[in-house]
């Protein structure tokens, strides 16, 4: 007894390898019937096909191309997880660049034998270029494609051909499913790449074709209907671009001006003639009775970009005492000022100062204003 049982316990080991090995087993089998059941059950129907007459292309016109139907249990697969590249999901949005519908995809699927077993779709014109969608319904067409639904995007050659180039395109198929009333899709995460030697691009495997021998699955509806759909995302390399760069060591940094007769100076504000330092033209612009905070007390100064540039700038602004060759100084260093469009102080002397003839900063009636750049940065657009 006690013998029995510790060879039983041995056992339970290799038994359970053995039960998930058969496990693994069935389950690869069954993965790979699948696709080939919903076929062989279709088979074994009596076919009773309802003649259409042809199908009807649907330009994306934010019209829903499909009815609403009422929801029933999903079974076809939903948010799988292929790859890290290719994303299986369901959306409520339609195809944003084109979309057909067939009034009987069974019949679609036989007309279109005799025309390399594909539907071409009409032409429709997305990012400049023209494209055509081709659905392939059949089994093993194109070859490879084993039990699957296939679909490609075509691009018009004929720009390529008289301008060869590369388009980038980020491309998603998609098609509907009735029942939870959303599009089904199969996207590639990295956008395609379509020139002169490479024209084509799709999904070999978009859908197993027993998806839509069963209107169960949803994506067979109101009596063979089935709608299929592209988005098509043309990404056009950027044409426009801007360098910032930061320049020292300007050439020129010094600039003077003069303000005459500053007793009779009654206009708010007073602007220089343009200046040139590093390869850049500036205004200085006084208010004489002030602005802002300043208004009345004292003189406000700043430094301007005649061409209205907007920068991060360093310089130092000063006003010249005529007496002494000294000076009052202040530097900016930052972007401009948004009230003023420009580098500078409110405050930059009060009037007690200015008019201190002991100082002088006024002299003859006339100030003498002097800028000294330091640095300042630049975005060149190309
Ligand atoms: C797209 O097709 C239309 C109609 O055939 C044509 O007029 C147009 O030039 C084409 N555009 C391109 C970029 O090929
Ligand atoms: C351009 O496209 C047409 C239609 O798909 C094809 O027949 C032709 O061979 C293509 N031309 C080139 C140069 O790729
Ligand atoms: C810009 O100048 C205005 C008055 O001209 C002043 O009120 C404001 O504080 C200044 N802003 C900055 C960021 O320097």
């Amino acid at each position: 007894m006690y013998t029995e049982e510790k060879k039983k316990d041995k056992n339970y080991g290799s038994i359970f390898a053995y039960c998930v090995l058969c496990f693994v087993l069935i389950v690869e089998v069954a993965r790979f019937a699948k696709p080939y059941y919903g076929n062989l059950q279709n088979l074994m129907e009596t076919e009773a096909l309802v003649a259409e007459e042809g199908f009807v292309d649907v330009m994306n016109s934010g019209k829903l191309p499909c009815p609403f139907k009422t929801s029933r249990s999903a079974s076809a697969r939903s948010h799988e997880k292929l790859s890290g590249l290719i994303r299986r999901e369901d959306r409520a949005r339609p195809p944003s660049s084109y979309c057909v519908k067939f009034q009987n995809f069974a019949t679609m699927a036989k007309l279109v034998k005799d025309n390399g077993d594909k539907y071409e779709s009409r032409p429709f014109s997305v990012g400049g270029y023209n494209w055509t969608l081709l659905i392939y319904p059949n089994e093993n067409k194109p070859v490879g494609s084993g039990g699957y639904v296939s679909m490609y995007v075509r691009i018009d050659n004929s720009s390529l051909i008289a301008n060869p180039h590369d388009v980038y395109a980020e491309i998603t198929f998609l098609t509907y499913k009735s029942t939870i009333d959303r599009y089904h899709f199969l996207q590639e995460t990295d956008a395609q790449r379509f020139h002169l030697f490479k024209q084509q691009y799709g999904q070999l495997n978009f859908l197993e074709i027993g998806y839509y021998k069963d209107p169960g699955h949803g994506f067979i509806f109101d009596g063979g209907q089935s709608v299929f759909g592209v988005d098509i995302l043309v990404a056009n390399p950027f044409e426009k671009w801007e360098v910032f760069s930061y320049e020292e060591n300007i050439r020129d940094p010094l600039f003077n001006w003069k303000l005459t007769k500053f007793s009779t100076c009654n206009l708010d504000s007073y602007t220089s003639g343009s200046f040139s330092s590093g390869g850049r033209d500036w205004v200085l612009k006084v208010y004489p009775n002030g602005v802002g905070h300043a208004t009345g007390n004292s003189l406000s100064l700043f430094l301007l970009s005649a061409s209205n540039e907007k920068g991060y700038v360093k310089a130092k602004l000063r006003v010249i005492d005529q007496i002494r060759s000294n000076h009052l100084e202040k530097q900016v260093d930052g972007w401009p000022n948004a009230t003023e469009n420009g580098w500078g102080f409110e405050k930059f002397i009060s009037f007690a100062d200015l008019k201190d003839s002991t100082k002088g900063f006024l002299a003859d009636d006339a100030i003498k204003f002097e800028v000294e750049i330091l640095s300042f940065s630049k975005t060149d657009t190309l």
